[in-house]
């Protein structure tokens, strides 16, 4: 469910058209909806009730400060993998008691600036980690609270790029090992155990796979507090799916509903890491079209936003429906949506039928609030795009366009 929507036969924003939005902000430009994101978590807030839970939003889907501070107004906390995310989730006003850090490869200098905010909890995703975390604890004078991610070798039936939980996955401690290493962490002077930890993928449509990890992780942690580990919350991850085309994935609600009879008898406080299913249909990629090239082979309809601005068709072969923006009257056509970029693999969409647009019309590429503007790059020397935030009949621009001199900072010429 979205506020994107046609009005007669123009796309609005909530109450915006989106004509006048790119009239004045130009192309290509991200274009978020507010209402959309509160209505998500909305629907969080209410499958959980009143039972004692975070819901901890995956930075790195959408990292706008607009947008955290949006999530972080709705009382939601923040899931980081960067000292770069810890830093924009502080700015944006999450409190460092409602943040917990995943990721692989945590620096010293990254667990020593969390341990300053004061965070939840480390997700910590080896042995060596657990290590280096101790000891980098010990000489900030510091306790620090951990959780071990661990692998539960669970196939979430999902693109292999997105897929974590595997145990041929780089992610987590292998399941075999999590005793062990649940053990090493409880005897460790300058880290304190306080959860249990897994995140099995991404853009996962059905909700066995997390049941099975619920599962899994539930056992678990019955198992440490048998021997007698004092712990405080489970925390499941992320990884619920969105429509990008024609799957059927539960709502966020229904999500946590299915999990709850697995997670509830603990008696721990739930953790969620969503990040996809918060703000990927809550977005779009407005863009303009330069040219349509029709040729005896193939048809492109070359447009101003390219895999520079939204990787995910080029690099997963991510579907995401292109709709114009005014519709009607042109006659259909099949063809391909493509970049400005000199890669063949930059294309937004393959083989569409669509009406046939004319050099300035503008398209609307859907469900591109999550992992959209985070992913995009310079290459080709291509400005990064403005990101608007539309609430109701207004709208800002949230972040501004990159400009040519915004390409150049922080170089030099050779002067030695
Ligand atoms: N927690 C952890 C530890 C994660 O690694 C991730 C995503 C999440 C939570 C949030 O997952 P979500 O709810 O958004 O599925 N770039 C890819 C997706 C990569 C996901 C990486 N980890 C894409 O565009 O599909």
């Amino acid at each position: 469910m979205h506020f994107f929507q046609y009005r007669g036969d123009v796309l609005f924003a909530e109450d915006v058209d989106l004509r006048v939005l790119a009239e004045q902000v130009g192309t290509p430009t991200y274009v978020y909806s507010y209402g959309t994101l509160k209505r998500h978590c909305t629907a969080l807030h209410r499958a959980f009730g009143d039972r004692p839970h975070l819901t901890c939003y995956a930075v790195k889907a959408n990292g706008n400060l607009a947008i955290l501070r949006t999530l972080a107004q709705e009382g939601i906390g923040a899931d980081v993998v960067s000292g770069g995310e810890l830093f924009r989730a502080r700015v944006a006003g999450f409190p460092g008691d409602r943040i917990v850090y995943s990721g692989v490869g945590k620096t010293a200098e990254e667990m020593r600036y969390a341990l300053e905010e004061g965070i939840l909890c480390f997700n910590v995703e080896s042995f060596q980690e657990l290590e280096l975390l101790n000891q980098v604890a010990g000489e900030a004078g510091k306790v620090a609270p951990v959780a071990l991610r661990v692998n539960p070798d669970v196939d979430p039936m999902t693109h292999p790029h997105i897929a974590t939980g595997l145990r041929e996955n780089k992610f987590g401690v292998a399941w075999e090992e999590a005793l062990r290493a649940y053990e090493v962490a409880s005897s460790l002077p300058n880290v304190r155990v306080v959860g249990v930890d897994a995140h099995i993928g991404s853009q996962i449509t059905s909700v066995e796979p997390f049941v099975e990890s619920a599962k899994k992780l539930a056992e678990l942690a019955g198992r440490l507090m048998d021997k007698g580990m004092t712990l405080e919350h489970i925390d499941i991850g992320g990884g619920l799916g969105i429509r990008y085309r024609d799957e059927d994935p539960p709502e966020p609600g229904e999500w946590v509903e299915a999990l709850l009879p697995v997670l509830e008898p603990l008696g721990l406080k739930i953790i969620f890491e969503p990040g996809r299913s918060l703000v990927g249909n809550a977005g779009i990629l407005l863009t303009k079209v330069l040219y349509v090239k029709e040729t005896p082979h193939r048809n492109f309809v070359i447009v101003d936003a390219s895999m520079t601005d939204l990787i995910r068709p080029a690099l997963y072969g991510a579907y995401h429906e292109v709709l114009p923006v005014e519709r009607g009257g042109g006659e259909i056509i099949k063809a391909d949506v493509v970049g400005p970029v000199c890669e063949s693999g930059d294309f937004l969409a393959k083989d569409r039928t669509l009406e046939r647009p004319r050099p300035g019309d503008l398209l609307a590429v859907m469900s591109a609030g999550a992992y959209g503007f985070v992913m995009s790059s310079n290459y080709n020397a291509r400005p990064r795009p403005a990101e608007v935030l539309v609430k109701g009949d207004r709208f800002q621009v949230v972040r501004e366009r990159e400009t040519y001199g915004d390409l150049v900072r922080g170089e030099r010429f050779l002067g030695i």
